[in-house]
């Protein structure tokens, strides 16, 4: 066969590698598969996001060569952000705060982009309205510059509806599990399964701490997934069920899979991995699919770091107990918080209402 040679680095973009989890603590006869987003270029899910907004925005004549580009980011879509900056040749700013990892920051000025750094946090001890902010501040300074704002555009969920979800469809499974900050990949995606397979439970992932789903917010460690207030592109319609997960148990599933399953993941494929290991624990999920967001790579010296866990106050979880923690773990169900009047479970002591 002869190799496919490529016009651009943009186009390696999605087609992510699928493969089996075979580890103890997937019970008998049942299957985990695990869908590698890192293979995307910057080693994210975000490429796919940052390709579906900035086409959107070229396909209207919003953005062209030359043009500036303003975003919000935690990190991986501005690293997504400035390679499709290079590889079109617009101006990138990539407003980032004191959570980011240095080597994201450097990652993405290596591609060109210009980072502005937000060191305050907002009313909810989080950094997310306090980056919304510096960045509507830019826009402003420069007014010809277009802010793809990931949390509201529904160009983000579209793009996962057209490609991720076709991709994953693809899959035999009973159930697919997935993190949320913005809701982009895992409601876009999800859609596309309740049409191509109906009957697939979709499962969402979120961490102690974030408010995505109701829960009073808290600073957390993970990184990439939650959000102090749940944006318009999480779809509570397309999702079944939602299980949260504490820092301490999404990192002990990291550390878990790299020692003995030889896969570098990062936090938010930690609670993806909980929940899908819980789900097929505690129902009668015979497969599931994980999207695994992105590598440990850019987590080195975080969660993979020991002195800075001390730091932080994290005990890795053993085996044994990350087995005790996930078979009695809540899973809540989406439709008590579609319809606004249900109750969730924060753990098991805390009883907190829906803020819809
Ligand atoms: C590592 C990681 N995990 C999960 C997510 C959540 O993805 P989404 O914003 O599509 O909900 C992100 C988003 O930035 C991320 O970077």
């Amino acid at each position: 066969m002869k190799p496919a040679v490529y016009e651009s680095i943009a186009e390696c973009i999605g087609n992510t590698p699928v493969v089996e989890l075979h580890d103890s603590l997937i019970p008998k006869g049942k299957r985990l598969l695990l869908k590698l987003e890192y293979y995307n270029p910057t080693f994210s899910i975000k490429d796919r996001t940052a390709l579906g907004l900035v086409q959107a925005l070229m396909s209207v004549g919003r953005l062209a060569k030359g043009g500036t580009l303003i975003e919000s980011t935690s990190g991986n879509l501005g690293k997504s952000l400035a390679l499709l900056g290079a590889v079109y040749g617009f101006r990138v700013i990539v407003v980032v705060d004191a959570k980011t990892p240095a080597s994201v920051i450097r990652w993405c000025e290596a591609y060109g982009a210009e980072i502005e750094m937000v060191h305050e946090t907002d009313e909810n001890g989080g950094y997310q309205k306090t980056r919304v902010a510096r960045v509507q501040r830019l826009l402003e300074k420069y007014p010809d510059a277009v802010w793809p704002n990931q949390y509201d555009n529904e160009d983000n969920p579209k793009f996962h509806y057209q490609t991720t979800g076709e991709e994953v469809a693809a899959l035999q499974m009973d159930a697919v599990v997935g993190s949320v900050s913005t809701g982009g990949h895992l409601c876009g995606l999800g859609r596309k399964i309740r049409e191509k397979r109906p009957g697939t439970t979709i499962v969402a992932c979120d961490v102690e701490g974030s408010a995505v789903f109701g829960g009073a917010f808290h600073a957390y460690l993970v990184n990439g997934a939650g959000l102090s207030w749940r944006s318009r592109n999480t779809d509570l319609q397309v999702l079944d069920k939602i299980c949260i997960s504490t820092d301490q148990e999404a990192i002990s599933a990291c550390r878990l899979l790299a020692r003995d399953n030889s896969l570098l993941v990062g936090g938010s494929a930690g609670l993806v991995i909980c929940g899908a290991l819980a789900s097929l624990m505690q129902s009668d999920t015979k497969s599931a699919v994980a999207i695994i967001p992105d590598t440990g790579a850019n987590y080195l010296d975080q969660i993979y770091d020991n002195a800075w866990l001390v730091t932080k106050g994290i005990e890795l979880l053993t085996r044994a107990q990350l087995d005790e923690c996930l078979t009695t773990k809540l899973i809540l169900e989406a439709p008590a918080l579609r319809s606004g009047n249900g109750i969730w479970l924060v753990d098991n002591e805390e009883l907190l209402p829906v803020s819809e």
